[in-house]
This record gives C-alpha cells, structure tokens and sequence, in this order.
C-alpha cells in the first residue's frame, strides 16, 4: 500500500448525521463557482490528515454536506504527506470520478505541470474550516478570477515594473518575456489569490530576503527550510541569481542551502524563475510563520503584503521561495500594490471589476488580515497579564530552527 495514503473512506451517499445542515457559503462558494452543477456526479475529496497541522476535517465536511445536498455521491480518501512522486493511490480513486477536490498538499505539488490524469480537479488553500467560511473562503470566487484576469492585463501590458520594499528591495523590468512565454497554474485553486507569475527575465536588481527560504510546495527535501536572523540580499540580473550580500554566516547557509538543493534534484540552482504578488485581500494568516514555516509561505503567499519569488531551478515553480514582505509594485509609474497594500481602484481595468462587486470593493477597504509575521504587539504600561489582542498573534520574535521545530511537515 503506498504510504502516502493510510485510510480510505468510501462515503457515498453516506448522510453525515452529526453535522448541522445551515448553508455554508465557504463550502458553496467552492463548489457552485468552481465545479457547477454538480447534480449527479461523484466528486473525490482528497482529505490530508489533520494530525499534520495543516488542514482540519470540518471543512471538507462542509463541503462533502453541501455536495450532497446538491445531489452529488462522494468519496472521501485521507492521505497522508506528499512525496516526491504522484500518489498511486489517489490516481486510481480519481479513475473512478467525476471530479476532484484537494484538501491537501498533494494537489498543489503539480500546479504548474499537472502529474495526475482524469477529472477536473479543485486545489483548497483554505485550510479549515475558519479560513473556508470566514471572508477568505466566502468573497466570491468569480470577482476574484475577473480580478486577476484584470491584474495579469494591467501587469503583463505594463512597459516597466519598479518593486520596492521597507528592507531595500530594489528591481525593475519588463514584463513583455511573460506574455509571450509566461505559463500559469493549470489546476483550478481555490480561493484565487495570485495573478500569474511574471518571468523574471527583463528583470534586474536586489531582493533582500527575511524570515526563511521555503520550498515552493513541489519537492520535498531536509531541512525544509533556512531561517534567515538577519535580512540577506539577492542580487540578481535577468533570471540569473549574481550572488548574495549580507552578514557571512548566513551568506554561506544561503548558497549552502541552494547547492544541496540545486544537487539532490540535478537543478540550475541559480536560476530565476517568475515572482508574484498576493491579491486576496481577506487573507488572514492564522498563526505565527515560526509554527510552521512551510505552511505559512505554502498559503500566506496570497496576502497582499506578500510578494514570493520562485527560484531554483528552470522552469515554475522552482524549489526554494524567497518571501518579500510589504512590497510596493509600480506598473509604468503608479503603485498597484503600495506597502503591501494592493489598489485595484488605480487602473480602469481592476476598478470595473470593483465596480462589478461591491463587497469586492468593501474588502478592500477593509483592514489587512494577519500575514504570520507582525511586529509584536505594544504591551499595556501596567498589566502584567497582557493578552493577545483580536486577530492578532504574538510576533515570531526570531526563526525557529527547522532541526528543532515540532510543527515541521
Ligand atoms: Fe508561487
């Protein structure tokens, strides 16, 4: 039995008792605006096991509940983490589908270069059931296509984009190499946070690199990550990596860790691949980035204040991630993102979109969701029993040691 996968569920029809039968709109909003009428159907729902800290049951519950009251059959499998090769098992359950829904890091392993065939598969970001039927999961999952179908036009159009951030990045270019050879995520991914990665070929400067170089989520290797105590910066020139500048000690773990990388997967560790910018802005990072660091680049990339780099590697998404916090992306003079706040209001192809949306154009005009690495919050003058305030969390004050983390995935 492949070890990827210890309990299948088959659920068909299977009437979940326990569960309450109020409207979900996370749940609908996946279903009806991903997959369609599903009437009639038999949709898999690839579940990982919670115990991995990543995703939780209720939500797929909530969907497995609102699949069948639309008149769908399901199958539920739980599998466990992904490795590096396609899962035997969850092929040959999808053989027996009509489509597919990914509560697991299997279904983003292959987002760019899809290694299973079969029926249309759904990819969730959502990882549970607060992050599925909170403002993430529940803003609508068309707006957010035709808000990236109009980020991609403005971007990918543009004759020059300048980035910067508080640290010192520093890059600019064109992005004319993307239109013509730029490639996309082919699976379906929900909710939609990303518009698509603009090749870094026609760009030069720095990116000055902080908190941890992550995997991309496409291979797995040890350690998983690097944690970065001080900023490092990358300089670079078209999509070739020059070399990195900072304090010694963490230059020398910096190349170390693209070398090791670079050689397990016989890679061209020093290439660039493409970089992008998160749009959803109801993303809400749940927990310090230090819990897990895998799992905070693996889903945070969507918030707005994030800007994440695929390098590694030819071709997306490349091994190891660099994560810019609080960007600002000028498209041809004006700020689409500014400090990692983004304003589709700016350009007359992401305003009709506003437009097209009020509660679209309302969550943008709401406050930013925690993004898993805030500066730690003020402590009261006098109350030595200071509590975390709403919504927030407090600050991972320093990289967790990949060696010593006990959330690692
Ligand atoms: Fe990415």
């Amino acid at each position: 039995m492949n070890n990827q996968m210890h309990g299948f569920v088959a659920a068909e029809n299977a009437p979940l008792h326990d569960m309450d039968l109020a409207r979900s709109s996370g749940a609908a909003n996946l279903i009806d605006n991903c997959l369609g009428n599903v009437e009639g159907m038999t949709i898999l729902l690839v579940c990982e096991d919670p115990r991995h800290g990543w995703y939780d049951s209720a939500a797929p519950d909530r969907v497995h509940r609102e699949l069948l009251a639309r008149g769908a059959a399901v199958r539920r499998m739980m599998v466990d983490l992904p490795e590096n090769r396609p899962n035997a098992d969850v092929q040959a359950a999808m053989n027996e589908v009509d489509r597919v829904i990914f509560f697991s890091r299997l279904g983003d392993q292959g987002r760019f270069n899809w290694h299973y065939t079969g029926p249309l598969c759904v990819m969730s970001y959502a990882l549970n059931e607060a992050m599925l039927e909170g403002g993430y999961g529940s803003l609508d999952h068309l707006s957010m296509h035709r808000l990236k179908t109009a980020i991609d036009e403005v971007t990918l159009g543009a004759e020059n984009i300048r980035v910067t951030c508080p640290l010192g990045t520093y890059f600019e270019g064109s992005p004319s190499a993307t239109a013509t050879s730029g490639s996309d995520v082919v699976i379906h991914r929900f909710p939609m946070g990303i518009p698509q990665p603009v090749l870094a070929e026609g760009f030069s400067g720095k990116a000055v690199l902080s908190h941890y170089l992550t995997p991309t989520g496409s291979r797995i290797y040890t350690p998983e990550y690097l944690p970065l105590r001080d900023p490092v910066t990358a300089h670079f020139e078209a999509s070739r990596i020059t070399g990195f500048s900072g304090p010694a000690d963490l230059v020398a773990a910096v190349e170390a860790h693209y070398e090791r990388v670079a050689r397990d997967f016989g890679l061209d560790g020093y290439n660039i691949d493409s970089w992008h910018a998160g749009i959803h802005p109801l993303m809400s990072y749940d927990q310090p980035a230090a819990l897990d660091p895998l799992r905070w680049s693996g889903t945070a990339f969507q918030h707005p204040r994030l800007l994440h780099f695929h390098t590694c590697g030819s071709g997306p998404p490349g091994e190891i991630c660099w994560m810019i916090l609080d960007p600002t992306i000028e498209v041809d003079g004006i700020a689409l993102w500014e400090r990692g706040q983004l304003h589709p209001e700016r350009f007359a192809a992401t305003r009709r979109v506003l437009d097209g949306d009020p509660a679209l154009a309302a969550a943008f005009r709401a406050p930013a969701g925690p993004v898993g690495v805030e500066p730690a919050p003020a402590a009261p003058a006098f109350s030595p029993a200071a509590s975390t305030p709403a919504g927030s969390f407090p600050a991972d004050s320093f990289p967790a040691d990949p060696a010593t983390s006990s959330q690692g995935a």
